[in-house]
């Protein structure tokens, strides 16, 4: 009897999508998409992996860009510390291993970023060899094709499905295969409503012959998400906006936002953006809000974002009566004054954009 990789072969070369990282083998470019596939859907990823190949079309391009410019072409993908990391593993292999991705499992692991999946994922692809790349969507396929009722993050069930997964591989073209396994999990083996009829595994899936295709893999229980506010200043002057970079390590880390404080809860945002206010009154050296007239602050737009782990509504407010000296730029290497014209070459996060698309509205397109 045919073995069922080899169905699940000839069902790929017939079903697959026609992906620009599907037309070449430089192990560079399938790098770049499987870092920016990771945990962002394909139909995201395609434009912005174009302009990137576009941008930086070697690994020698990327390495000598500026990191800044880097995270700006990733604005909208989200988790930018990926951006980050793929920068600094494009400067690994130039100054190490020659220019050329290593094709070594050892040695590609070495490069920041490149975790089991991505390994697999580019030595497969770009290499043809037979080390199979395991993700979310793969551990559905498998844990159905093979019946597995226990959660599929428990190690024995990641040992029992990499097992298989390294046995299947060796029967084909690695990368054919890495590729046909995912493919299956995004058109056929979907998280829900799957398209048993037309699965080629299906004669031999498990899942399916329990009728437990529904059931299996077995949800976890996800945690809620950590609801947060965001209150942010819009402070304007002489045409000039004032920014501040976020911290180097964490959310969004290293991206630009305007001054703001988070805050749990349903509390007053005027008691937690006055310590703000007076820390940027500090820097400045002038007085920020004159005895008489405390600033009151008025809400300007709203956005809301949801982050894995985090739901963050961030409020944007300008504070009036207060007098802000420009020495608050030279006071602070996170923060300066940048001018409407330029805060689109800075790198923010989407919230962010989308809220000064609507506070500068036409004015100037970020
Ligand atoms: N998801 C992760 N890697 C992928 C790839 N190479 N093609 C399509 N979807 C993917």
């Amino acid at each position: 009897m045919e073995h069922p990789v080899h169905k699940l072969l000839e069902w790929y070369q017939r079903n697959r999508r026609d992906l620009p990282w599907r037309r070449t083998k430089d192990a560079y470019a399938i790098l770049v998409s499987e870092t920016m596939l990771q945990q962002t859907q394909v139909d995201t990823v395609i434009p912005y992996f174009r302009r990137f190949m576009t941008e930086y079309p070697t690994v020698g391009a990327l390495a000598r860009a500026d990191q800044e410019a880097v995270v700006k072409h990733w604005q909208g993908l989200g988790y930018y510390s990926r951006a980050r990391r793929l920068h600094s593993a494009a400067q690994m292999v130039v100054d190490e291993f020659d220019g050329r991705v290593p094709s070594s499992l050892e040695q590609i692991r070495q490069l920041p970023g490149v975790g089991a999946y991505t390994a697999g994922a580019v030595l497969s692809i770009a290499y043809d060899l037979p080390t199979p790349a395991i993700d979310g969507n793969v551990l559905r396929v498998m844990a159905r094709y093979l019946g597995v009722r226990e959660p599929v993050r428990q190690a024995s069930v990641l040992c029992l499905i990499e097992d298989t997964m390294q046995s299947w591989i060796q029967l084909v073209s690695p990368g054919e295969f890495t590729q046909a396994v995912m493919e299956l999990g995004a058109l056929v083996c979907t998280p829900r409503n799957a398209a048993c009829l037309v699965c080629p595994l299906v004669d031999s899936c498990y899942a399916h012959d329990l009728g437990e295709v529904d059931v299996i893999p077995a949800k976890t229980e996800k945690k809620a998400r950590r609801k947060a506010n965001v209150g942010a200043l819009w402070i304007e002057k002489n045409g000039s906006i004032l920014v501040e970079r976020r911290k180097p390590s964490g959310l969004l880390a290293g991206m630009w936002q305007l001054p703001a404080v988070e805050y749990n809860g349903s509390e007053d945002v005027t008691s937690h953006l006055h310590p703000l206010l007076e820390e940027l009154y500090t820097e400045g050296g002038q007085p920020s809000v004159e005895e008489s007239t405390a600033p009151y602050l008025v809400p300007m737009a709203t956005e809301r974002h949801l982050f894995s782990h985090v739901e963050w509504s961030v409020t944007v407010y300008r504070p009036v009566g207060l007098t802000l000296d420009l020495g608050v730029a030279q006071a602070s290497t996170d923060r300066m004054w940048c001018s409407l014209a330029d805060l689109e070459k800075l790198a923010w996060p989407r919230v962010y954009e989308k809220l000064l698309e609507r506070l500068i509205g036409e004015r100037v397109k970020i």
